[in-house]
Order: C-alpha cells, then structure tokens, then sequence
C-alpha cells in the first residue's frame, strides 16, 4: 500500500514486512527518511529531521552545501554541495553542472508502469501500485518525476526515473541512476558477484570501509567480471538470519552499484547506468527513462531476500509462455562436435538421444556460412549446406520425426570480417572512423543502433526461423563493445551510444518474441556475461556459464540463485575430463547440479561409456518427476562448500509446504567424517513428513518419518560416501 500524509507530508510504502517512507521537507527537498522492518503507524519524517541539522538551526538559508551533504536524499543530484555519490547529473547547455530538486507534485495509480523501450516490471491493479513524484529544477526547466512501484505480496521497492526537458535549451545528462538508497551503517557487509569467463557470479563479501566501494561494467553489456547487485546486511546476517538490503538492476549494459561510507558513518547505495562513457543529449520536449531498479528488504536473512526476487521476477518480469512451464530437455551439440558437424552426425544425436526421452536436439554454432571455426561468417545466417545436407527444412523435419523439437544457435549482433556481410558493409561493424577497430573472439559487433542494420539482423534471424519448425532460440553475444563509433551519431551524441545499443538489442528480442510468440528463447553471452533481470523480459532462461563442470557449476549457481531462480538458470550435463577445467565427476553428480536448472545434455551421446548412458533415462525421469517444484518452489540454501569448505546443500521448496526436494554435494570426502545432519527449514512444524532418497536402493535408505518441526531442528542424517564429488536427492512430502 502506497499512502501520503498531507500534514506531514510523508509518503509510506508498505509492504508485507517493510516500510519505505520518503519526506519532503518545507523547501521542497525530497528526502528519504526510513526503510527496513515494518515501522509503527508514526510519523516517520522525524528519522530524517536531524539530518537536517545545519538547515534547521537557522530558517535563513545559508547553509545549504553543509545540509546538502549530510541530508538523505532520494535522488540525490551533483554540483550544490551534497559531495557524496550523486544520483543525477544535468549539464546545460553552457556546461554548467548543477540540478537541484524541488517537490512539485505527485501521483499514486493501481498497478505499474511500462517503460518505453525498456524492461519493465508489470502487474494489476488488484496486486501493485506506484508512486509518481515530480520535482523540477527551475532554472534548468527540468522535471525528474521518481517513480516507485510496490507489490502487495512482496518485499521489493521497484525504482526509476524520468527525466523530461521542459525548456527552451538543450541539456545533456551526464548521469542517471535509478536509485539511491541512504542508510546510517550498523557495521553492515556488502555482498557483490565477480567473476570471470567460465567462472560467473562468485560471492564476494566483506566489511564495508569507508569511502566508494563497488561495482560496475564499462563492456557494453552486464559482464563476466562483474554483476549488477550489491547486498547491504549485517555482518552477522546469514541465510536465515539478519538484515539484509538486496539491489538489482534491470538492465542490460553498462552499469554502476556503489555505496559510500561518508564522514557521517552513513552510508548512500546507488545503481544505474554506468556514467561513465556516458551523456544523453535531451533536446527540448524530450524524455529519458532510465531502467529499473529493485530493493528488496530482508529482516530474515539471504534467502528471503532471495525468494523475493525470483518471486518478482518469475510472476512480474519473465513473459514468456514458458515462464511457468517444463521445459524441453536439451541436447546441445557444441560440446559433443563444436564445429565438426554434418546433418548425419545431428540425426544420429537426436535419434540416440530421442530412445532416452530427451525432448529437443539444439543445433549450436557452425551451421551457416563457411564456418569451421571462429574466425569466420557471422552475418551470413545462410545454411551451409555442405555441412547441413538437404538444408536446414530436411534436418528439422527429420529431428520432428524423431519426436524431438529443434533449436538453432545464432550470434546475430556480431560481424565476422571474413564475411560477405563485411564485403559489401564494412561500416556497419562499430569502429572509430580512421583507427582500426580491435577484435576479439576474431569478430566485430554490428552497429545495430542503426536502423538499417537492426532490421538487416533482425530479418536474417527471423528468415531462419521462418523456413521451418524451429522452436527455440540460443541468441549468443561473444564479445564485449570497443571502439565505440557509429556513423549515425553526431560527436554531441555520442555518448548515448551504449545505452542505444542496449535498446536495440531489446527491440530486437521485442521483434523476436512479437513474430514467434511460442518461441523458447534462451540468453547467452560466452556463457553467463548477459546473465541479468533485463533479458528475463524476454527468454525465460539464460545460459549460466561456458563452465559444466558440476562442481565449478556450484558456486556458479549458488552466486546466480542469490537473485535469480532457477527455472532461469540454463544448466547441461556434459563430459569428463570437463572441457572448461579437466576436472572427472560422477554422472550423477553431473546430473544432479544440472537438475536444478533448466536441464539438458551437451555431449556427444553416441559416444558416452554405456555406464553413463544407462543413467540418463532415471536423470530425465528424475527431470519429470521434479522439475515443477525446482522451477516453481522456494529455493533454500542450506550449506555453501565456499563457507564449509567441504558441502553444498540447496532446496527447492513447494509454496504450500507439501514438499521439498534437497541435493547435497559433498565436494571433498575427509577421512573418517561419518555423517552429517541437514537442517531443513520453512516446512509446516506440525506436519509429518516422509523423507526419501528417490534415486537410492531403499534398502539402503529406508525411508525416515519425521515431522517440520523436528526437521528444522535436528535435521534429517546424511551419511557421507567415500571419495569425492559425491550427490545425494533427498524427497521431502507430507504426509496427508
Ligand atoms: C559461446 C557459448 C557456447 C557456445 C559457443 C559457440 O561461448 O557460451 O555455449 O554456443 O559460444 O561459439
């Protein structure tokens, strides 16, 4: 519920278990006043009141720069005198730095708000509403209108922000985040996800010093190395226990997520568009929107705050048919051949794959062009039909008749120089005119921030798609954005390049799912690097990582399933040695990771040891059996091997408590540790539960009858197996 105290002039956001209250004060200054646990039916402008020290003592105004710096703003702005980490920055058009903020008015609706050519969180009138507060700066003859939208059921304040040029004369914004969060510290951590190719979204925690910490991409999209979340929480938070502060952001590019300890021992959180490489020309009349961001509040510790997100982003973000749907299993044939690959190598996958109940035969890259290998053909979406014998009808056809779907790769926003797109448009690939651009992955990128070559791409995908019955789409981004050029912008504009690109690449995908709506489409960037709530608009799932390897897949997934669930998370069983990392696993640990993604193989079937192969028909039945309360529950993690150094442990939860399903890797077996209990939390205490080990001999396991409440205290014996990279399922359900 969104509520406005007239007298007071304070604005409430409640939600289930938390309390956002935002105060404008009596000139005009719109400032945050609180956020966190549920707050009594008070007053709550007071909690910003002696941040207003230097202000109040004195009602002549001449201590603006001090009160600026000290006073909690809500979108705090550059060049007056609040030093701290600014949330917008407009120049005019005679250079000057300098916004200033001033409460006009403000709106509260039903529902939420689309955004012009961006993500956007939706629901009804009947389960969310927004806040719409407009401030101007005069002078500038600027108006920022903050908008906040809050769900009935969640825990989540969704922010962003418009910018509208109401003047005469041009203003140049140099920078526009979505939001800024001010909060005293109590010895809080801050959780961020770094990592690498092949190595996704580690969790990285420490205390918050002072002074800017944070993270950011300047890559042209959301990155390997770095991910557009930062968590605030006490140091003593765990995951089910604690205060913890959750942003994200639902964007795609260039981002920045920073907080700032300051002299006061406050600290201020912000995100949005990275600034940097950064400038948006606003010509009189125009708007700019910028991207969503979302806060989510946990007085319960990392897995509420969890399940608030993939809560938001499975009911409000994710628009896909399949959103709540099984998905096809998968074989991809990229590990199994990489680009050594013929129309009979495909069937014979497919055929051997369809005897186990694999459902979908994905064709990966290196069927189009001339490409034997990397440094070739991307632009020409042509079937190579030296490869593809008969053309690409005939292999789909024949796939169908195996019972299987079909899915094809394509890399569309990339350009190979050995290509006969480059021949004959050398100046679509982005590049600097008179400096050659630099490669990487031996390829440019398209320039599709111009409108020629977005719907050149956009045609060449969707022709493909057209010629027969393709009915999933792995889109790939294997490079990051250099040399930023393009024969389009003029110098005062080019600096909205990045966020343009971002935009295209949106409309694209808009384009994409408008065509085909029954398409599955799934994200990838050489692995995990566009692995963010932005591509949720558009493909239910994202490929997690270029890493298969199951237990470099687990704080992979661990890191990834802190914001986002798993029925997003594209997750394969793949060979060993692992071609990422060398590493040998069992099967059915292999298995037993992927299971909590959206499952599939990637692999060369006709090849696999018989032992393996036996496997898969009980790992697709175990898909069938549990993927629904995987894609659908509450995700839980119980252990982090990162922490223990020892096991990893996670479950999936059904809403209605009915049933769980827990998996537990032991990563490394020590000599003599016999057993183990696994303390389940979140399940009815009064309920009896049966609890099975479904892929176990139950002579072995006998089944064990206990009820929720001793299972979240004492916990269910696990006994540990000999040797390393060892997995277990364990079934919960209740007893009725
Ligand atoms: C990227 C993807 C892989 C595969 C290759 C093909 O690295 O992440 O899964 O599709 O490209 O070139």
């Amino acid at each position: 519920m969104i509520s406005f105290d007239s007298k007071n002039m304070t604005f409430r956001l409640e939600t289930p278990n938390s309390t956002y209250a935002i105060f404008v004060n009596e000139r005009g200054y719109i400032g945050h006043a609180y956020f966190g646990a549920k707050a009594g039916d008070d007053d709550l402008s007071y909690c910003a009141r002696p941040k207003e020290y230097f202000y109040s003592e004195n009602p002549v105004f001449r201590e603006k720069s001090s009160f600026l710096d000290y006073f909690p703003q809500e979108l705090p702005t550059d060049g007056l005198g609040d030093f701290r980490q600014s949330a917008l920055a407009l120049c005019d058009d005679q250079g000057h730095n300098a916004v200033e903020l001033k409460y006009k008015s403000h709106t509260i609706t039903k529902g939420t708000k689309a955004l012009p050519g961006l993500p956007a969180v939706f629901g009804t009138a009947d389960d969310s509403s927004t806040l719409e507060i407009t401030a101007t700066d005069d002078i500038l003859g600027a108006e920022v209108i903050l908008v906040y939208t809050i769900f009935e059921e969640l825990d989540a304040i969704i922010r962003s922000v418009k910018i509208k040029n109401n003047g005469s004369k041009n203003l140049f914004i140099k920078k526009a985040l979505s939001l800024a969060l001010d909060i005293d510290d109590d010895n809080f951590d801050i959780i961020t996800l770094h990592g690498s190719w092949a190595r996704e979204r580690h969790i990285d925690r420490h205390l918050i010093h002072m002074g800017k910490q944070g993270v950011s991409s300047n890559r042209g999209e959301t990155s390997h190395q770095e991910h557009p979340f930062i968590a605030l929480l006490d140091h003593t938070a765990t995951y089910d226990s604690g205060r913890v502060y959750g942003i994200n952001f639902i964007y795609s590019g260039n981002f920045i997520a920073d907080v700032e300890k300051s002299q006061f021992n406050n600290l201020r959180a912000v995100m949005g568009i990275n600034p940097e490489n950064f400038c948006w020309k606003l010509e009189p009349g125009q708007t700019f929107d910028t991207p969503q961001a979302v806060l989510v509040y946990s007085d319960s510790g990392l897995n509420a705050m969890s399940r608030t997100f993939h809560d938001l982003y499975r009911d409000h973000l994710i628009r896909s048919p399949y959103k709540k749907a099984a998905r096809p299993i998968l074989i991809n044939n990229w590990e199994a051949t990489y680009f050594d690959f013929n129309t009979d190598k495909l069937i014979d996958i497919a055929s051997e794959a369809s005897k186990d109940g694999i459902e979908m035969l994905v064709m990966d890259d290196g069927w189009f062009g001339k490409r034997n290998f990397d440094d070739n053909s991307l632009g020409d979406w042509t079937v190579n039909e030296n490869k593809i014998q008969g053309g690409l009808k005939h292999l789909v056809d024949e796939v169908n008749k195996l019972g299987m779907k079909f899915g094809i790769w394509f890399e569309p926003e990339m350009i190979s120089p050995d290509s006969d797109l480059y021949r004959a448009h050398p100046d679509w690939a982005i590049q600097i005119s008179g400096r050659e651009p630099g490669m990487s992955r031996q390829q440019l990128v398209l320039d599709i921030t111009r409108k020629e070559v977005e719907d050149h791409t956009y045609e060449s995908v969707a022709k493909i798609l057209r010629s027969a019955n393709i009915e999933y789409v792995k889109w790939d981004m294997n490079r990051q954005l250099t040399d930023i050029g393009s024969a389009d912008l003029p110098a005062d504009r080019i600096g909205e390049f990045y966020h343009r690109y971002v935009l295209a690449v949106y409309r694209l995908q808009e384009r994409l799912i408008t065509e085909f709506p029954n398409l599955l489409l799934e994200n990838c960037s050489g692995g995990g690097a566009r692995f963010d709530p932005g591509m949720f608009f558009y493909s239910p799932q994202i490929w997690c990582s270029d890493d298969t390897d199951a237990i470099e897949r687990l704080a992979i997934q661990e890191g990834t399933a802190l914001i986002y669930p798993l029925s997003t998370m594209g997750a394969h069983v793949s060979v060993c040695p692992n071609h990422a990392i060398g590493r040998v696993t069992p099967f059915k640990t292999r298995g037993y990771v992927a299971l909590s993604g959206t499952f599939g193989y990637e692999l060369d079937i006709t090849k696999l040891p018989p032992e393996e192969r036996a496997m898969i028909p009980g790992q697709v039945a175990l898909y069938k059996r549990f993927s629904d309360l995987v894609r659908n529950g509450d995700y839980s993690r119980i252990a982090s091997y990162s922490e223990n150094n020892e096991f990893d442990c996670w479950a999936s939860i059904a809403k209605d408590k009915s049933k769980a399903l827990v998996t537990v890797v032991q990563v490394l077996y020590r000599a003599n540790y016999k057993s183990r209990f696994i303390k389940i939390k979140g399940l009815k205490p009064e309920a009896t539960y049966t609890i099975s080990w479904p892929d176990e001999n139950s002579k072995d396991f006998p089944p064990l009858k206990l009820t929720g409440r001793t299972l979240a205290a004492a916990g269910i014996p696990i006994r540990r197996d000999w040797g390393d990279f060892q997995a277990k399922l364990i079934f919960i359900e209740e007893n009725k």
